[in-house]
């Protein structure tokens, strides 16, 4: 069969044959329909990611959707290696195949779950979010954190506030339900005022896609100056580093706020997952939720993993 074959770690995938997966016990093996192009593939794919295969040939791709043998379309996920979803056929635990709703195309039922999950989970059960308490979304801009926002509000946050560098994308996110954005784009001492006015209404949970500089730039803004009584936490939930893979944490942020930067925590509880799963998809399915796509032929994988797909999905279409 064709698929999407790394030969080593720091390459790009090549459109190649590999030997068709037979399944074991427990594993079906899925008939790929699309697979989506994410952030996670190319961090896997370079060596940087800390699940990184340790040695090649693999198939690139962690998820997608297939048919089964008896006609059932599913999302799958943690696809076994050597074979990854990017491939006619791949190899699938038969616990991680879940049925989707039908009026979801291919490519938005392939490309949503990723950072749909996502935004869902760090939102509800790493931030714990609560009913009425106010967001700050940190690369609102991009597919995850447009997601995120709309998510938020779905969650009941009272007020979420969206920051971002692209002006295009910034601007459409108060249709998301942004109340307030946040230009990242501009000098730090801007953005250092902007987060402090952001800070001092009250921000409860931050779900941050950038690390580096920007997350520096909102502690020094959640620094007090004084002596002072905090009247509620702040949740901080680390995503992605966009920005940069470090910050420099000066020990008075902790001791003057009331700030708990937590982890995404690898991967959550399969019955979290398979909640926010379920929800994401219905959520789609009545149009609530909806991701940007662009599907591509998998034979195209090489231009396709080097092409900049800002604010969508490219989605391999075997
Ligand atoms: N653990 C998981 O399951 C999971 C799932 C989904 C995403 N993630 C991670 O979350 C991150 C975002 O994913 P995504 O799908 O939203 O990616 P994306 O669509 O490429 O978005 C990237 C975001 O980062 C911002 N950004 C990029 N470089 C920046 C910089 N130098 N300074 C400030 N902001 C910068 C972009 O802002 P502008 O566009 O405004 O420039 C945009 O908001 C990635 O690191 C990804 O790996 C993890």
């Amino acid at each position: 069969m064709h698929a999407a074959v790394l030969q080593c770690l720091g390459k790009l995938p090549r459109y190649e044959q590999f030997p068709d997966p037979v399944a074991r016990d427990g594993e079906v093996v899925v008939q790929v329909l699309a697979a989506s192009l994410k952030p996670v593939d190319k961090q896997l794919a370079s060596g940087s990611h800390f699940a990184s295969p340790r040695e090649g040939p693999v198939i690139c791709g962690t998820d997608g959707i297939g048919l089964l043998d008896a006609g059932t379309r599913v999302f799958f996920g943690a696809s076994g290696r050597p074979y990854g979803a990017m491939a006619e056929r791949t190899l699938v635990r038969r616990e991680f195949c879940f049925p989707v709703p039908d009026n979801l195309s291919d490519e938005v039922a392939a490309a949503l779950p990723n950072p749909g999950v996502s935004a869902w989970a760090s939102l509800d059960f790493r931030a714990k979010l609560v009913p009425g308490e106010s967001v700050l979304i940190l690369g609102a801009t991009g597919v995850t954190g447009k997601l995120a926002v709309k998510i938020a509000k779905l969650l009941g946050a009272a007020r979420v506030v969206a920051a971002g560098r692209d002006q295009q994308a910034l601007r459409t996110l108060p249709g998301l339900g942004a109340d307030t954005t946040i230009r990242l784009d501009v000098s730090e001492t801007e953005v250092v005022d902007a987060f402090a006015s952001a800070v001092s209404s009250g921000i409860h949970v931050v779900i941050d896609y950038v690390w580096g500089r920007p997350v520096e730039l909102l502690l020094s803004a959640m620094t007090r100056k004084e002596f002072a009584a905090n009247t509620y936490e702040t949740r901080l939930v680390q995503v992605g580093e966009n920005a940069g893979p470090t910050i420099s944490l000066p020990a008075a942020v902790l001791r003057s706020s009331a700030l708990a930067i937590l982890g995404t925590a690898g991967i959550p509880p399969r019955e979290v997952l398979v909640d926010a799963l379920q929800k994401v998809l219905a959520h789609a399915a009545g149009g609530d939720l909806s991701i940007d796509t662009e599907p591509v032929p998998l034979a195209e994988i090489e231009k396709a993993w080097q092409r900049e797909s800002k604010g969508r999905r490219l989605v391999i279409i075997p």
